[in-house]
């Protein structure tokens, strides 16, 4: 496709982040230029091996992995998701080596070499805390102009929280992160729990994914601990994969109904750090507004990531 647009993910692998970034391999419309990795469901050093794992797995090793932030910017967060996506943050799975070590830059300077060489203004999905981003946007204010569009996986406008009563976990891993980015000028696209929720995907598209061949087999393999995890904490047979629809949005924009909302984050040290306070009520015109997704067409979005997969598998063999 002569016109992909380029696209960078940051991430913190993860399960679903593991999915989001084969769905990225899996779809035309887009052309990943760079993997940057933060802290977050796992430490820093393990979502930088899965990431580079995950990569390889599809013959893929070509696209860069750079290391980020090991923690939040300011107060240390060190609670990991172990419990949702397994110790090694891969549930369980054990994914051959890649033969490519991490690029040898920091995730940062990484980042603002790929969007200021860009001739064309590219996607940046922010599928972790938003650490990396933040840092970004403070030390290369040069290279926000070229992020043609910011699409985060985080935060939670009505649904409130997963990892407190009030907070989602990638806001409320980095707070003021997660505030400086989303009071940032950059055009910015929200997709929080109100929309990753009620996007389940079953077990019949685990078990579809799973007979496409060898990827296939292997994305399943990683999804079991989540399913796993799903029934036993939720009494659900199916999985929220966050950060696939943030990614769904990212190639096709637009996948996602959004209102132009003020959004500020609470930094406080109380009950609700890391809230997402999205104001709605009325649609913004400030600048400094984001596109929250309030609306999805979940089976729709489900199709969309089983049958993508199910290309890729096919394609990789
Ligand atoms: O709250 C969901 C988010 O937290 C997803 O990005 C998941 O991978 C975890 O990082
Ligand atoms: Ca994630």
């Amino acid at each position: 496709m002569a016109d992909r647009t380029p696209l960078v993910i940051d991430t913190d692998p993860g399960i679903d982040d593991a999915l989001a970034i084969l769905l990225a391999l899996a779809s035309p419309e887009v052309d990943l230029r760079l993997v940057t990795t933060v802290h977050g469901n796992v430490d820093l050093a393990q979502t930088t091996e899965n990431a580079l794992r995950v990569l390889h797995l599809a013959g893929r090793s070509d696209v860069p992995v750079a290391a980020g932030a090991r923690d939040s910017l300011v107060h240390p967060q060190p609670e990991r998701a172990g419990h949702v996506h397994g110790a090694s943050g891969l549930g369980g799975v054990e994914l051959p080596p890649s033969p490519v070590p991490a690029d040898p830059r920091p995730a940062v300077l990484a980042l603002a070499e790929v969007l200021t060489a860009s001739p064309v203004p590219v996607t940046v999905a922010a599928i972790g805390p938003w650490t990396n981003i933040a840092l970004l946007l403070a030390a290369h204010p040069e290279a926000a102009p070229r992020i043609g569009r910011l699409v985060l996986m985080g935060g939670s406008a009505g649904r409130g929280g997963n990892v407190t009563a009030a907070a989602e976990f990638n806001a409320w891993s980095d707070p003021e992160a997660a505030h400086a980015v989303l009071t940032s000028t950059v055009p910015t696209t929200l997709v929080g729990l109100d929309v990753t929720l009620p996007t389940v995907l079953d077990e019949d598209g685990v078990a579809r994914i799973a007979a496409a061949g060898r990827v296939g087999r292997t994305a399943a393999a990683i999804l079991r601990q989540y399913l796993d995890h799903a029934r036993s904490a939720h009494g659900t047979t199916g999985v929220v994969v966050h950060d696939a629809l943030a990614l769904t949005e990212a190639v096709v924009p637009g996948t996602l109904g959004t209102v132009r909302r003020d959004v500020v984050v609470d930094t406080t040290p109380g009950p609700g750090r890391g809230q997402t306070i999205v104001d709605r009520r009325a649609v913004s015109g400030a600048p400094t507004a984001v596109d929250v997704a309030e609306t999805v067409d979940s089976p729709a979005a489900v199709e969309f990531l089983v049958a993508r997969l199910e290309a890729l598998a096919r394609a990789v063999g």
